[in-house]
């Protein structure tokens, strides 16, 4: 339709229409169970009425396309529903979490990843997911760290470009493509405390300079939504925060696209203490530019009423309905309103083996290799290797926010070893369970929590420590549940279980050559596991193809490549840690072996692994930088470069990364932070040299008077294999 089309649509609807296409209903008012509760039921919608403009959380093309007949049969203007689900790491090929994807320091693996994730998704009837999620992260305890890239604004632009990008292609109107949304608008990742939901207090310096840099790129790359968030942000919550929505968002940020709130946010500002009851709540996220009310009658049950009394302007009211119009145009709905739903094709594709294949490559190039004493890689004959630990079977390794995935498509690591090297050499068993006897965590289903009696725990670790005896080699297969990461799973001790630390102890007493492959949504306090581990592979959550791609690493068919995009706190007491910290007048450096300096009594400041590390099977020799100018003047541009040399006897990937410090300003700046990376593939005694250009761009900040700019003086430049290189030159800027 054109956009005249439109304007003459929306002229032609009636308020309740209106009104209605602003409400998003869960798609479980279609399901079969037929018992409609919450929200929807105080509606009054079901099956035969719902009137909702969009539904969340249903897939299936025959399904979606039945509902979607159905739906435009009964609406006066045949004006098609819009489906939406959280894809977040893959639909039915699911990839690494993106806190591990964040690791491989290649954005264009997200791409690759949200393209094949577009393409399920689209032929399955989906025309949006809730993806990509670009909150700035600096805090383990917070569950949904497993969801974001990491704690660098500028590696988590350039994946939120790259995100983008795979969903959307060049026009979400094309085939195989869907509409991205990013979120959570805005600084969702910094709640106090690290608890979920929290409120979140940030200076306005913080907040552009590290946090909002992000869902612009997001914005700039032409995402199709922009989703509120939980939070409260400096005491005001996003949904109905006029300031970060429409100054913001769709001031600064020119976003012109659909803004839906998270679940039941408008309706949460009542807790939260901003909005008396819904109507009040209503009120304030409409005049906040929220488009969509995800899943509560404040919109439908006050809309209307509030526009009678003035309170609100039909012009208002126009302005969402018409961004929500021009969405379903601009996936083409008016015309084709099944879009790529196809049962042929969703055969044809899911799970397909090409897909398979891609997720097996981006999950071992996302896994970190933390400690090696020259124990990996594994011969594939000759050693007599135990499997141990409660992830060697288990194949619920695709993360919390895998809705669509089944557990019987994934492979497990007892699968992926035996493909790679057959049994013989091989010893399984499980050891203990993943959660601890008594553990019960709340999940979207239902719940989890350890079904292992006493008797068979004790069972199961003697049998363990038998098995490691006589083995030349023990792979400890150890983790969080995928339940203890992702929304509202925030924790405050950040260790493995007891049980699993008892069984890698037991384990240690009888043989001392443990190789500890780590599952985790976040970054774990590892103190402990690293007395007993001579290797430590962190693999995430890696999805589908998980047992293949801990073979393919662990029997050096890939060389491990992937580096920290989120520090692991030396404990938790060290939270918030990242890089990108700041000096302090009394830096540890200065004053060490004093009393006043800015230091623990009882830990150190580093964190036990930094931001930008990882181990590889080879090693890589760096030359000191060279610089083409001492001097960049505006407009200039200086030549940073480095000879790397792979010093080993693997082929192996480098992630070569440019940091950059402002040395004084008129406010203080970050120790170093990103502000580029290369990573290039390089044979056994192989040189090359990495070029970096440097520009004015970036090194701006908000200064003291809150201005966009860079400011003369020294700047350093870093170039190293992580965030603690000391390679280093400097330059002014005049
Ligand atoms: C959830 C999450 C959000 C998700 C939405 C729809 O509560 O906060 O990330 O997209 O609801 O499921």
């Amino acid at each position: 339709m054109t956009q005249k089309e439109l304007s003459q649509l929306l002229k032609s609807m009636s308020i309740e229409e209106k009104i209605n296409q602003l409400l998003q209903l869960s798609g479980s008012v279609y399901e079969e169970t037929g018992v409609i509760t919450g929200p929807v039921a105080q509606m009054g919608f079901d099956q035969n009425n719902m009137p909702a403009g969009s539904v969340l959380g249903i897939v299936g093309a025959d399904k979606l396309k039945k509902i979607q007949k159905e739906y435009i049969e009964k609406h006066p203007h045949r004006i098609p529903l819009l489906f939406m689900a959280d894809i977040i790491n893959g639909y039915k090929t699911i990839f690494p979490i993106p806190l591990a994807l964040g690791c491989t320091f290649e954005p264009e693996l997200a791409e690759v990843s949200a393209a094949i994730a577009a393409k399920e998704s689209a032929v399955s009837g989906l025309h949006v997911t809730f993806s990509p999620m670009v909150d700035l992260v600096r805090d383990a305890r917070w569950g949904r760290v497993m969801e974001s890239t990491g704690e660098d604004t500028y590696l988590n632009c350039c994946f939120a470009k790259a995100f983008v990008a795979g969903y959307q292609g060049n026009n979400v109107m094309d085939k195989d493509k869907i509409a991205a949304c990013v979120k959570h608008f805005a600084a969702y990742g910094a709640p106090t405390a690290g608890r979920d939901y929290n409120n979140v207090e940030l200076s306005e310096r913080t907040l552009r300079d590290d946090y909002l840099p992000v869902y612009q790129a997001a914005i700039e790359a032409g995402c199709a939504l922009v989703m509120t968030s939980f939070n409260t942000l400096n005491r005001v919550p996003s949904s109905g925060n006029k300031k970060i929505m429409r100054e913001i968002l769709r001031g600064e940020m020119a976003f012109e696209g659909v803004l839906i709130s998270d679940w039941a946010a408008i309706e949460e500002m009542v807790c939260h203490g901003m909005a008396e009851n819904r109507k009040e709540a209503a009120l304030r996220a409409l005049e906040a530019g929220v488009d969509i009310d995800m899943m509560t009658p404040c919109y439908t049950g006050n809309l209307k009423n509030l526009l009678e009394e003035g309170s609100i302007t039909e012009k208002l009211l126009d302005e969402s309905a018409m961004r929500i119009l021009q969405l379903k145009n601009k996936l083409g709905l008016f015309e084709n309103p099944y879009k790529d739903a196809d049962s042929k094709e969703e055969k044809r594709w899911l799970l397909c083996q090409e897909h398979r294949e891609s997720a097996r490559k981006i999950a071992s190039k996302s896994f970190v290799l933390l400690e090696n004493e020259n124990i990996l890689p594994l011969k594939k004959e000759g050693e007599k290797l135990a499997f141990i630990g409660p992830y060697v079977e288990n194949k619920w390794i695709y993360g919390a926010w895998s809705i669509f995935a089944e557990e019987k498509d994934c492979v497990s690591i007892k699968e992926g070893i035996i493909k790679k090297i057959g049994v013989t050499p091989a010893t399984f068993a499980l050891g203990c369970d993943v959660l601890d006897e008594g553990q019960k965590i709340a999940d979207f289903a239902s719940h989890v929590e350890s079904k292992m009696t006493y008797k068979e725990r004790e069972s199961h670790l003697k049998d363990a420590v038998e098995a490691a005896k006589t083995a030349d080699k023990v792979i400890l297969a150890l983790g969080e549940h995928a339940a203890q990461s992702g929304e509202a799973a925030s924790r405050a001790e950040i260790r493995i279980a007891d049980g699993q630390m008892k069984l890698l102890e037991r384990v240690y007493e009888v043989n001392k050559n443990i190789v500890v492959i780590l599952f985790s949504g976040r970054p774990l306090d590892l103190r402990e596991v690293k007395k007993y581990a001579k290797a430590i592979l962190v693999v995430w959550f890696p999805g589908t193809e998980g047992g293949n791609a801990i073979a393919d690493v662990l029997f050096g068919d890939f060389n491990p490549s992937g580096r920290l995009a989120m520090s692991f706190p030396y404990s938790v007491g060290q939270i918030p840690v990242h890089y990108n910290e700041f000096s302090t007048g009394r830096p540890y450096k200065e004053t060490e072996g004093t009393r006043f300096g800015s230091k623990y009594l009882d830990i150190p400041n580093e964190p036990l692994y930094p931001f930008g590390y990882g181990l590889s099977y080879t090693s890589f020799e760096y030359s000191r930088v060279i610089i083409d100018n001492t001097k960049l003047s505006f407009g200039g541009y200086i030549k940073a470069s480095v000879q790397v040399k792979n010093t080993g006897e693997y082929e192996g990937e480098e992630t070569i990364q440019l940091y950059i410090q402002d040395v004084s300003a008129s406010v203080v700046r970050p120790v170093r932070e990103l502000k580029g990376f290369q990573k290039v593939l390089l044979k056994p005694g192989e040189s090359r040299e990495i070029v970096f250009g440097i520009e004015e761009m970036m090194l701006k900040f908000y200064n003291i008077d809150m201005n966009y700019c860079c400011e003369p003086g020294l700047f350093k430049v870093f170039i190293g294999g992580d965030s603690r290189t000391q390679n280093s030159a400097q330059f002014y800027y005049e």
